[in-house]
């Protein structure tokens, strides 16, 4: 168990720290700088990355239903809101209205531009945006503090979480939503399925996910004084079965050495760097873990070809 006075490690450390292990990684959060939120936007276009038209279809479908187990005058408290489509999908399909909707991101720019866009579409609805980190513990603004909250995470972001962390982040969501009787907290999942239909959804055509996945590289360069050459690491997409996940790597084409805060790190030729993990939870397996989080299962529905999954979770 971590000091609590423990000081959470710099991005700085937790480059380094990656760098240093046997088996390299970076930290997936650093995918998202300005040209990484662009160039995911086009990956959700692309015709082989089939998860967001999923979930957008299943909301098409079940969006009544699944609002429908809000309470009255909700508060939809929408984890990870980086726009607002997913969550409108849910606040219109309403039969008893939501109150207010609190989008909560780190991205401070984002959540402004989705207030302003929500109070001109929206003017009923409180909108009440939330900057925050929300990994960690989070108090719902004082503005809604008399609605019963009704949590949502969609986009399929908790399957970039392992077990352990997804446990934890369940957890401190279930005290987040605490103190109506059986708080409800709705994930997209991303579905287990065949590695010939998973493998192009994170290896396209148009190379997309490759320059996103390379990417990290120049962000890494510049926070961290960095040199390396994106174009002497190749993109590659791999599923673990084992791990029920899909892996993306950046394998180096040569032996080389690149500079990074000071210190000198040194590459294989074919030594990777593990930049990210995309788990493919089936149903019960993520009703399982969400159990061991304090959470029961209550509801489950797909989109109409069967590949996205969104569970209704019971405190
Ligand atoms: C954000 N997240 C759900 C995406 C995924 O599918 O795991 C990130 C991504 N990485 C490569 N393509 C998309």
């Amino acid at each position: 168990m971590p000091d609590a006075m423990e000081p959470a490690p710099s991005v700085l450390d937790e480059i380094l720290a990656g760098l240093s292990a046997p088996q390299k990684t970076l930290p997936a959060k650093l995918f998202y700088d300005e040209a990484g939120c662009a160039l995911f936007n086009r990956i959700t276009l692309l015709p082989e990355y089939y998860v967001t038209r999923a979930e957008m279809a299943l909301l098409d479908r079940h969006a009544p239903e699944i609002a429908a187990h809000a309470p009255p005058g909700a508060a939809l408290v929408e984890y990870g809101a980086s726009d607002e489509a997913k969550g409108v999908a849910l606040l219109d399909a309403g039969r008893r209205p939501f109150a207010a909707y609190v989008p909560v991101d780190i991205a401070e720019p984002a959540l402004l531009a989705i207030a302003g866009r929500m109070r001109g579409s929206h003017p009923a609805l409180a909108v009440v945006p939330v900057a925050a980190d929300f990994l960690q513990p989070l108090a719902l603004p004082p503005a809604v503090a008399g609605l019963p909250p009704f949590g949502f995470f969609p986009g399929s972001t908790i399957g970039n979480f392992r077990p352990p962390m997804v446990r934890r982040f369940l957890r401190t969501v279930r005290a987040t939503l605490s103190g109506v009787e059986a708080p409800g907290f709705v994930v997209g999942t991303d579905l287990r399925k065949d590695p010939s239909r998973l493998l192009p959804a994170y290896d396209d055509g148009a190379g997309i996910t490759a320059a996103f996945n390379r990417n990290i590289l120049l962000h890494v360069n510049r926070i961290a004084d960095g040199d390396f050459d994106p174009d002497a690491f190749a993109h590659r997409a791999v599923w673990n079965a084992h791990e029920g996940r899909i892996e993306m790597h950046l394998e180096s084409r040569t032996a080389q050495a690149v500079r990074v805060a000071g210190r000198t790190v040194r590459f294989r030729a074919g030594e990777s760097i593990h930049t990210e993990d995309s788990y493919k939870h089936t149903p019960d397996g993520f009703r399982a873990l969400a159990a061991e989080a304090g959470w029961r299962s209550g509801g489950f529905w797909r989109d109409p070809d069967g590949l996205f999954g969104m569970h209704l979770l019971r405190g």
